[in-house]
């Protein structure tokens, strides 16, 4: 049986045609293109309808596309392509079909800009939205029934939900606002473990405001923070590998290792670094801001003593959604930087109730998961992944700037040089990134990154590949 993972599909609907109304072209291994036309079906001259008659499956990047199909592939008996068709979307399940412009109107995205940074906050769907507001309304309507009775369940059944998607046990996972609150419980819990000379590692791709809680760990602790310059450019993930070891010591007792890298948009190798902390007994967070969505998880498989992640960038999540898997070696030890009621009493009640807050967003996983299933999952997953590298070779030809790391290191986003000659400093990357904005209405961050400034692209569901274009063309017109 053909593998459907590998199987990607973009359509294109074809609304001036006599005797066709759409046209799939399946991309097998996208090796071997495979374009399937089906003669006319009914009235299903668009996404909608389309999908209500097959009630399928879709990845949809539109391609560059000949209107009509060639006449060759009439002399196909139709039912035979039809059939084929049928069984390929049956394959995939129950997806959606629709397009790019389509996804777009279920976001509230403001028209007339070309928004190329879902990574910095992600966008939430307007559906997901509503979802949010009826949990919103369900606590205003009875509130201590709400807090007392309705919302253990619902937010350990949310973190079910998610384990199941994240490959861990819903037992083990705890809410959280944000990444940045993650990686902070974990750290603050750990000050008064921390011995003076012992060594916090982790790599300059570090997000600035990790680092600032690994200074402060640091500070409160006498114990001592240590960068490793991380290369990038990078030709291969053994060069990370590499360079994160050589920092270990045998001072070592934590190293905090960003699963997506924020300045650069890379996915780090971690298994292997984990691997290698593992080995000499040092614990392991892991900052997954931007990896729930974009790679598989398997956690529990994974070897970290902690993981954080957003659910707000790449799920779909409203903001203000995200959460930390923590080993349950190490549940004791761990607590909310914000200690309630529940102090040790255990580690998802302590988590689960941190004082009087809007639930909302934690409650509406399950809804994000949905729509994120409904949108391809895994083939949501290709699509995207393509796009963001047909994004940096678009860039990098346009501007005459080499690749900065392999495709296979990539997921969503992809980091190119800014073809200017400024000095890659903070202040700078802030001009260029205003510069974009306010003249052409690009919204895109400008990361100052090893005295270089780097243009990070984000690739998701409503995205195309005509708005890297236009980023291309401001400087190259
Ligand atoms: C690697 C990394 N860690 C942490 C964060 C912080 O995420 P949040 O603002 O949701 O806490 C980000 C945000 O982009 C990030 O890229």
């Amino acid at each position: 049986m053909m593998d459907v993972s590998s199987v990607r599909i973009d359509w294109l609907v074809g609304t001036n045609c006599i005797d066709w109304k759409f046209a799939v072209t399946i991309f097998l291994n996208e090796r071997f293109p495979l374009l399937l036309y089906s003669a006319c079906m009914g009235e299903c001259d668009s996404p909608l309808r389309l999908s209500e008659l097959f009630s399928v499956s879709m990845v949809f990047a539109p391609r560059p596309f000949s209107p009509l199909p060639p006449a060759s592939l009439f002399n196909f008996p139709m039912e035979v392509i039809f059939g084929n068709l049928q069984k390929l979307l049956l394959l995939f399940g129950n997806y959606t079909m629709t397009t790019s412009t389509h996804i777009r109107s279920e976001f509230y995205l403001e028209d007339g800009m070309t928004f190329l940074n879902h990574g910095s906050f992600g966008a939430v769907p307007r559906a997901v939205r509503a979802a949010q507001e009826e949990f919103r309304l369900q606590y205003e309507r009875q509130p201590i029934r709400f807090v007392l009775r309705e919302l253990p369940g619902l937010l350990r059944s949310s973190a079910s939900t998610l384990g199941e998607f994240i490959g861990a046990r819903g037992e083990d996972i705890a809410f959280v606002e944000n990444a940045t609150t993650g990686v902070n419980a974990v750290v603050r819990s750990l000050i008064p473990h921390f011995k003076q000379g012992d060594e916090i590692l982790t790599t300059s791709h570090v997000y600035g405001a990790v680092r600032q809680t690994l200074l402060y760990a640091a500070e409160c602790s006498g114990a001592r923070l240590v960068e490793v310059d991380a290369p990038f450019p990078v030709t291969n993930e053994d060069e990370i590998v590499a360079a994160f070891v050589a920092g270990i010591s045998e001072r070592t007792t934590l190293a905090v290792i960003d699963h997506i890298t924020s300045p650069t948009g890379i996915i780090f190798p971690i298994e292997k670094m984990i691997a290698a902390c593992k080995e000499r007994g040092i614990a392991v967070l892991i900052d997954g801001a931007h990896a729930p969505g974009m790679v598989e998880l398997n956690l529990d498989a994974l070897g970290a003593d902690w993981y954080t992640g957003n659910c707000h960038k790449w799920l779909f999540a409203p903001k203000g959604c995200a959460f930390l898997w923590t080993h349950p070696s190490r549940q004791a030890e761990t607590h909310p930087t914000v200690i309630s009621h529940k102090y040790k009493v255990s580690y998802t009640e302590e988590f689960d109730w941190t004082g009087t807050q809007d639930f909302s967003a934690f409650l509406t996983v399950p809804n994000a998961l949905e729509f994120y299933n409904n949108h391809g999952g895994k083939a949501l997953r290709e699509r995207n992944h393509a796009l963001a590298i047909e994004a940096r070779n678009i860039l990098s030809t346009a501007w005459n700037k080499p690749a900065p790391a392999p495709d296979a290191m990539l997921g969503f986003m992809a980091a190119i040089e800014a073809p200017v000659t400024t000095p890659g400093t903070l202040e700078e990357s802030l001009k260029l990134h205003d510069y974009l904005w306010d003249t052409h209405r690009i919204e895109v961050p400008v990361m100052p990154f090893n005295d270089t400034l780097w243009i990070r692209v984000s690739a998701q569901i409503y995205n195309v590949r005509e708005e890297y274009e236009t980023l291309a063309r401001v400087f190259t017109i």
